[in-house]
């Protein structure tokens, strides 16, 4: 057993997070999960990142002090976490007094050591990407990073220096290829950074007082990046040797996007040098989520937030995405369309039918429980051999930052059991007699599959591997299983729980033009009616739809969305928002006071921003006409249709 140290960014509070933030936070999540499962005292540390001199101009812009301002933006992100089941162990914020002092007492220590010391700046500084750079650095006049303009300025500055110990870094990187990684990034450090010779580096800032004062030089506030970096100290207890910092330092992880490695593999350990400690063993940049009109960016406002994708689609199933859809390292598109195919495909296709039909034939064929296996044949012993392959992929991967791979490596077990379901046919078994010792070892197969996922699927999922297990009739936390891992585990003679489908379908609705999301919601719209027919249901699936007639209390149209409505309804007692897709059909005013008929029970979305809490009925025809489903007559808010 050993121990495992985690950290994300601390990220800027400067705006709501967005789906990128998800994503570094959602992985450092699942490797902290791993390791908690296979048994390591684990730590897991995020937070944010205060002392922005862009932080405060926008506090100042809404009249706001900024300490004001992060403090209702960490609001949200705590929040954002939660609903996102993040684990972490702390959550350190720069302006808390634990961080101030340790950066003070690090900048005191430089200082007297002749680390650091007091010269004038001049040159250029890019407040977007709080860096700054010299005239022959920039390109065409405008930051290098991010194309953005740059401000002159002159001012008395602190410096580290960096030059002194390039030499040591260097000799460091070379000799730990763990160190950066993935490998084209250290090659990029070294090459463009580290070979041409470092500068020193501004450390402290006297142009804004939002940070932390320099102790023994009061008009200097210490720079954003000496402070920043310092979180994954501070937040251990340094510079006091705590239990916390002996045991956890040096970090094994940190996980950052690959904008802010270069501060992560020079600045960052040249500091841990000065001060003489141990360097985090690891550095993973990982690559963008990239939206269609580039990289995803609070200053650009192209951003998708995850908590509108948590309640559209589920918690597991935003986290399966983050975690599978882009190899971890490379960059990627972002879209709905791919999220739902993943939904579909992996989730309700391979992994949902594969509980559903192991579930039900234990049910159907052996009055729901588990039966014994008899004698293993050689199609079992392929299965077994793949779940000790698969779990095993899934290890290794795991600790190689393989996220993506690593669950690629569990979606083969499922993929190769549902070919096995349908290999070892149980239904043809059931039918005679002299089968019934091998149906007993096919359905016992399929469920210590089950069982065996359930466990490896802990680290991504956080709902879903306790579905499965509750499911398979167990008890117990599959978190806390992973000794239990092996072939064999599963008691026969357990009573299966038959649930849910656990990943319902998401059916895609071809959206002509995008005014809603992509599913549900908005009513069908003329363009988008569906001309195939629908496939065939019986009546308990139709049943789980709760149709009631709703009154339409107010309506309104809404700003800047021209086929939306918005509706109050009650449903005898209760009052909804509804969200829908008739302003060209309808005058708002016309529809207050009429009863109508919604989906009661479709899981809220928000449309424009906008919370939809249900959706009503309305027919279309390739006119473009459409009229909405009404009672014949009067028959009272809250009555079920059916
Ligand atoms: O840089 N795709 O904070 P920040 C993937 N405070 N990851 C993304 C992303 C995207 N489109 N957008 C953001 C800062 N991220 C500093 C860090 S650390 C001592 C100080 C993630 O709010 C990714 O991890 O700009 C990236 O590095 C981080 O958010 C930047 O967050
Ligand atoms: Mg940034």
């Amino acid at each position: 057993m050993g121990k495992f140290y985690i950290t994300t960014p601390i990220y800027y509070p400067s705006d709501n997070l967005h789906i990128g933030h998800a994503y570094t936070t959602v992985a450092a999540d699942a490797l902290a999960r791993y390791h908690r499962l296979i048994g390591d005292e684990t730590y897991f540390l995020t937070g944010t990142d205060a002392h922005r001199q862009k932080i405060q101009r926008k506090a100042e812009a809404q009249g706001k002090k900024p300490q004001e301002y992060v403090d209702q933006i960490v609001a949200g992100i705590k929040e954002l976490w939660r609903r996102l089941a993040i684990s972490n162990d702390d959550f350190i914020r720069t302006t808390e007094p634990r961080h101030e002092r340790g950066v003070q007492e690090i900048f005191r220590r430089l200082y007297e050591q002749g680390d650091i010391y007091k010269s004038e700046y001049e040159g250029w500084y890019c407040t977007p990407c709080e860096s700054f750079w010299l005239d022959r650095q920039l390109v065409e006049g405008k930051c290098p990073d991010c194309g953005r303009p740059v401000e002159r300025v002159r001012e008395e500055s602190y410096f580290f220096r960096l030059s002194k110990y390039a030499d040591r870094l260097l000799a460091h990187i070379e000799a730990n290829p763990e160190f950066i990684q993935p490998v084209s990034r250290k090659n990029e450090m070294i090459n463009n950074f580290l070979r041409p010779g470092l500068e020193d580096l501004c450390v402290s800032r006297t142009t804004f007082d939002w940070g932390i004062k320099v102790p023994f030089d009061p008009k200097h506030v210490v720079y954003v990046w000496l402070d920043a970096l310092s979180n994954y100290i501070t937040a251990l207890g340094y510079p006091e040797e705590t239990e916390l910092f002996r045991r956890f330092w040096p970090a094994d992880v940190h996980l950052v996007g690959k904008e802010i490695v270069r501060f992560h593999t020079i600045i960052w350990p040249i500091l841990l040098m000065a001060l003489g400690l141990p360097l985090p063993k690891r550095v993973f940049g990982h690559g963008w989520l990239i939206l269609e009109g580039g990289k995803m960016s609070k200053s650009k406002g192209n951003v998708v937030d995850p908590l509108v994708l948590i309640d559209r689609y589920g918690l597991d199933a935003v986290r399966y995405y983050l975690l599978r859809e882009l190899p971890f390292g490379a960059d990627g598109y972002y879209t709905e369309e791919a999220l739902i195919l993943r939904i579909n495909t992996d989730l309700a296709t391979d992994l949902g039918n594969l509980l559903h039909r192991t579930v039900s034939m234990i049910e159907k064929f052996a009055g729901g429980v588990i039966p014994a296996p008899g004698p293993y044949g050689p199609l079992e012993q392929e299965i077994q051999q793949t779940a000790a392959e698969s779990i095993a992929a899934m290890a290794g991967h795991m600790d190689r930052l393989e996220l993506s791979d690593a669950l690629a490596a569990v979606f083969r077990l499922v993929g190769r059991t549902n070919k096995y379901i349908d290999e070892a046919a149980p239904w043809r078994l059931a039918k005679e007699p002299g089968d019934r010792e091998r149906l007993g070892t096919v359905l016992y197969t399929m469920a210590e599959v089950l069982r065996i996922v359930a466990i490896a699927l802990t680290p991504f999922l956080v709902e879903t591997p306790g579905k499965i297990w509750h499911q398979l009739g167990l008890d117990g936390d599959p978190a806390r299983a992973w000794q239990e891992r092996h072939w064999g585990g599963l008691p026969p003679g357990t009573r299966v729980r038959k649930g849910e489908p656990i990943f319902p379908r998401i059916e895609i609705k071809p959206t002509a033009e995008k005014e809603g999301p992509p599913v549900e919601a908005a009513p069908p719209s003329p363009k988008a009616a569906e001309p195939a027919p629908a496939a065939e249901i019986g009546i308990e699936e139709f049943a789980r739809i709760d149709l009631r007639v709703a009154k339409v209390l107010a309506a309104e149209r809404i700003e800047g969305a021209k086929k939306l409505l918005r509706l109050t309804v009650s449903l005898g007692g209760q009052e909804r928002q509804i969200v829908a897709g008739i302003a060209e059909h309808y005058d708002p005013a016309t529809l207050v006071g009429r009863e109508i008929v919604v989906v009661a029970n479709l899981r809220p979305a928000k449309l424009r921003g906008i919370l939809s809490e249900g959706m009503l009925l309305a027919a279309s025809n390739d006119a473009g006409e459409l009229a909405l489903v009404v009672p014949e007559r009067p028959i009272g808010e809250g009555s079920k249709v059916r």
